[in-house]
């Protein structure tokens, strides 16, 4: 069953009001979960409860809604920030039971990981759909790739027994376009994999830019089972 709009906007909510504090450095992540930790955040600093707040988006989908509800929006290489997030909050695809995730659902993959990975802190907040007893039952493996390569690339997809199929745009004739310019394969392996290692394995695909297992960097996770059911979870 789909989450509803009540319990993604509790949990931004939530996210913000438990784990964001002043002057923190903030990685704000994409999608319609997500949105609502940024608006959260927005809503504060306008109320005067929330300082000093630098944050740093994932997408452009995040980045207009940012700068339009008056959110300081940096990038990493702002010297400021020191190349590092205190926090970065953002949802998730599917959540296997040792927390490792696949994101990238809204193609943001690239961006969410470099900002995921560069924080001290990563809080996935996601409706409780989103846990999987294994990764790929439920959800393909976003790859970014280059345009040119998309061919090799699906090809060694093939090699490792897996399945490739280009992501097709709604409202748009041919393939979603990324953010940064790029082409999405999603994957999907019938075979039971080892996260960590499939990570590293679709990294040094020449042309894939980056792909969306994130198993590196351990979340802390905040699951909405119902509107008055919010679980925190680190272990
Ligand atoms: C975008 C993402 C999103 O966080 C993920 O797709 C979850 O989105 P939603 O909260 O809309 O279900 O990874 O690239």
């Amino acid at each position: 069953m789909g989450d509803t709009e009540a319990i993604k906007k509790i949990l931004g909510t939530q996210a913000v009001d438990r784990f964001v504090e002043n002057g923190m450095r903030l990685g704000l992540g994409t999608g319609s979960t997500a949105i609502w930790a940024a608006r959260r955040v927005a809503a504060r600093i306008a109320d005067g409860s929330l300082r000093g707040i630098r944050a740093v988006v994932t997408s452009l989908q995040t980045e207009l809604e940012a700068r339009a509800l008056g959110i300081p929006v940096f990038t990493l290489n702002d010297a400021a920030l020191d190349c590092t997030l205190d926090l970065t909050i953002d949802g998730a695809d599917e959540i296997d039971p040792a927390r490792n995730l696949i994101k990238g659902g809204g193609g943001a993959l690239l961006m969410e990981k470099i900002i995921a990975y560069s924080s001290r802190r990563l809080l996935i907040i996601a409706g409780a759909s989103k846990l999987s007893a294994r990764l790929c039952d439920s959800f393909a493996i976003p790859l970014e790739v280059a345009a040119d390569a998309v061919a090799t690339v699906s090809r060694r997809i093939r090699e490792m027994g897996g399945e490739a199929a280009i992501r097709i745009a709604v409202r748009k004739a041919g393939p979603v376009v990324t953010d940064l310019g790029n082409l999405l394969l999603d994957v999907t392996f019938r075979q039971a994999f080892d996260p960590q290692r499939m990570e590293d394995e679709l990294k040094v695909i020449p042309g894939v830019l980056e792909n969306g297992l994130f198993t590196k960097k351990k979340p802390e996770l905040l699951i909405g089972h119902s509107e008055d059911n919010v679980e925190y979870r680190t272990a």
